[in-house]
């Protein structure tokens, strides 16, 4: 019997990688997604509750999204009209991806997998220029392998080594890639030093992705949003993205967070203060290697102390994302900084395993 197109396609998309979400262990505190859970529990549910008694389920989203791009563009400093949003940045980035007929991407690796399992989902040739020995980009061999792509992928801050890379290499590429699309991947900017924003919306390639995921703490009410020129930010609204990409529980949700940024501008300090404490304090441990981050997670190199440090957190109750051999580095991890207590049961339970 031949096969046709959709068998073979099905059983193409059979054997790609996919995505396995984290288990959920009750009890344990999870250190492995980079949620923001230095922000109030409370603080979310007050918002969501308020949320919940303005809005009227049986009605179609209609003026919420546009309230939405405002409050977004007065937070990255642009204008609203540079901006657009979906239900998380991981369903623009699907959009872009399905729409824009690229045919090769240049990522770097190691960085955030989601992007490259979707590329190949949308038969997209995926080029892999791994990072330096110190997680830096190599902008000449990542140049050398975009110019030959359609489209290239950079998550600065990245995931999940947790550095942003310089400013001015990353302007660089951008300029050495005139007319092909750049997306940058700014899920982690809130808790870093500069964004590209504002470089988005006066090129015509360029998309910043960013999302209320990570500092805003709403990664379960799924909002996320990009910064690009005017012209593609009005096609994504108008076209691209469909007409109510996001529940109007969550438009007010993130509305109502949005309204209370200087709440969350407290956290980001916070984690921020604490990233410096325990990367400090990593760096003290014999048998553990921390790296920059200007995200809100600490990246880690354990070596031969891999399975020790590891069944000493599962012991514990503390669930990070167990990464192994990355880049030359033996028996990594990825950590989310929280609050100081939370942070002190991590490192105390490290300390612990390697005294
Ligand atoms: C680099 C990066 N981009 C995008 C996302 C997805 O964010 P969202 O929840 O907005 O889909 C993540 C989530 O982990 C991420 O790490």
């Amino acid at each position: 019997m031949k096969k046709s197109a959709l068998s073979e396609n099905i059983r193409r998309i059979s054997r790609l990688d996919r995505y396995v979400p984290p288990e959920k262990i009750e009890g344990a505190i999870k250190l492995d997604s980079n949620e923001n859970f230095a922000l109030d529990a409370q603080f979310v549910k007050d918002v969501a509750q308020e949320a919940a008694a303005q809005v009227d389920l049986r009605e179609y989203p209609l003026d919420q999204l546009g309230q939405l791009y405002v409050q977004l563009g007065r937070y990255a400093g642009i204008d609203q009209k540079y901006v657009a949003a979906g239900s998380g940045s991981d369903q623009i980035i699907e959009l872009l991806l399905s729409t824009l007929g690229s045919r090769r991407a240049t990522v770097f690796t190691p960085t955030f997998s989601y992007f490259i399992n979707r590329c190949e989902l949308h038969d997209i040739k995926v080029d892999k220029v791994p990072l330096t020995k110190d997680f830096e980009l190599d902008s000449q061999a990542f140049l050398k392998s975009a110019r030959k792509s359609d489209l290239a992928y950079i998550c600065s801050p990245n995931n999940p080594t947790g550095n942003q890379f310089d400013r001015q290499i990353v302007a660089e590429i951008i300029d050495a890639l005139d007319g092909k699309l750049v997306l940058i991947d700014e899920a982690y900017v809130d808790f870093a030093d500069y964004s590209l924003v504002s470089e988005a919306t006066r090129r015509d390639n360029v998309v910043v992705l960013r999302t209320l995921s990570k500092a805003f703490g709403l990664a379960g009410a799924r909002v996320g949003y990009m910064a690009t020129n005017e012209r593609l930010a009005r096609i994504f609204r108008s076209t691209i993205q469909s007409p109510y990409p996001i529940s109007v529980l969550s438009l007010a949700i993130a509305s109502g967070v949005l309204a209370r940024s200087d709440q969350v501008k407290k956290t980001i300090d916070i984690v921020r203060k604490e990233r410096r404490r325990v990367l400090e304090r990593l760096a003290a441990i014999r048998g553990v290697k921390p790296f920059r981050s200007d995200a809100n997670v600490a990246f880690i190199e354990t070596g031969n102390n891999y399975s020790l440090v590891s069944k000493a957190l599962a012991g514990a109750g503390v669930v990070v994302k167990l990464i192994g051999n990355v880049a030359g580095h033996k028996g990594c991890m990825r950590v989310t900084i929280g609050t100081p207590e939370i942070n002190d049961r991590f490192l105390q339970t490290v300390e612990g395993a390697l005294r």
